[in-house]
């Protein structure tokens, strides 16, 4: 990795600023101030300080978002915000949604630099179950379950199993397995329903409990690995 990459991604400053404090010899590389922004360094065994102070380097990140309306799933956007405004601190970092959720949906969201690790969880193949609560307009009648559990056809395919509750009159909670675009809005619609109110609460083993609507957390060590370890089938 280049050094100026490095230190931009340790939240030493941007690009031209870690290059004024390489100038300024303010950056050491294995004790030698004769280094380069270009320098390419090895972040795990080089040791890199500032100022004389080591420098302990964090490859990846990953956060849980409960993401609120009005906030798009996507790194930038000229005219809306995106779910990264969030995360004001960490904006050093080059983070992405784990999939996406609609601007008007909330809920739910990873929010990590891994990209390795987000391809696998969005993949259909992970099998990994995405809990959403959907309010509708209109009292929903149980008999699209099996319709749910046995595919519609969206985009020419059929829609992997999904399970539907009733919770309320007009409360479904429904659990699916992929991500198409719009997918829940577009399973109900089939039915000649729309959803008025949508809310992932759970990706996998994760739910936002204990995060205000807006807020994040890093995820734990543990529940890093056991992402990690999420079988395919
Ligand atoms: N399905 C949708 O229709 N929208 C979302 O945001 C997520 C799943």
């Amino acid at each position: 990795m280049r050094l100026d990459r490095f230190l931009a991604n340790s939240g030493y400053g941007t690009r031209k600023e870690v290059k004024k404090f390489i100038k300024q010899k303010r950056i050491s590389v294995n004790d030698s101030f004769d280094v380069k922004d270009n320098q390419i360094i090895d972040p795990i065994n080089d040791v890199i300080c500032f100022d004389g102070d080591k420098i302990d380097y964090q490859e990846f990140y990953y956060f849980l978002l409960n993401k609120p309306k009005g906030y798009l799933s996507a790194t930038e956007d000229y005219y809306e915000q995106t779910v990264l405004d969030l995360l004001p601190e960490y904006r050093h970092i080059d983070l992405f949604p784990v999939g996406r959720l609609d601007k008007d949906t909330t809920g739910l969201l990873l929010i990590t630099n891994d990209g390795t690790l987000a391809h696998d969880l969005i993949s259909p193949k992970k099998h990994v179950d995405k809990v959403y609560i959907a309010t509708l307009d209109k009292e929903l009648d149980l008999k699209i379950k099996d319709e749910f559990e046995h595919g519609i056809i969206l985009d020419d395919e059929l829609t992997l199993p999904a399970s539907l509750e009733k919770i309320e009159d007009n409360i479904a909670k429904v659990t699916i397995h992929q991500g198409k675009y719009h997918q829940i809005k577009r399973m109900f619609e089939y039915f000649g329903y729309k959803v008025v109110e949508l809310d992932r609460i759970k990706f996998s083993f994760l739910t936002y409990d204990g995060l205000e609507i807006g807020e994040y957390r890093e995820l734990s060590k543990e529940e890093i690995e056991r992402l990690k370890s999420l079988k395919s089938r």
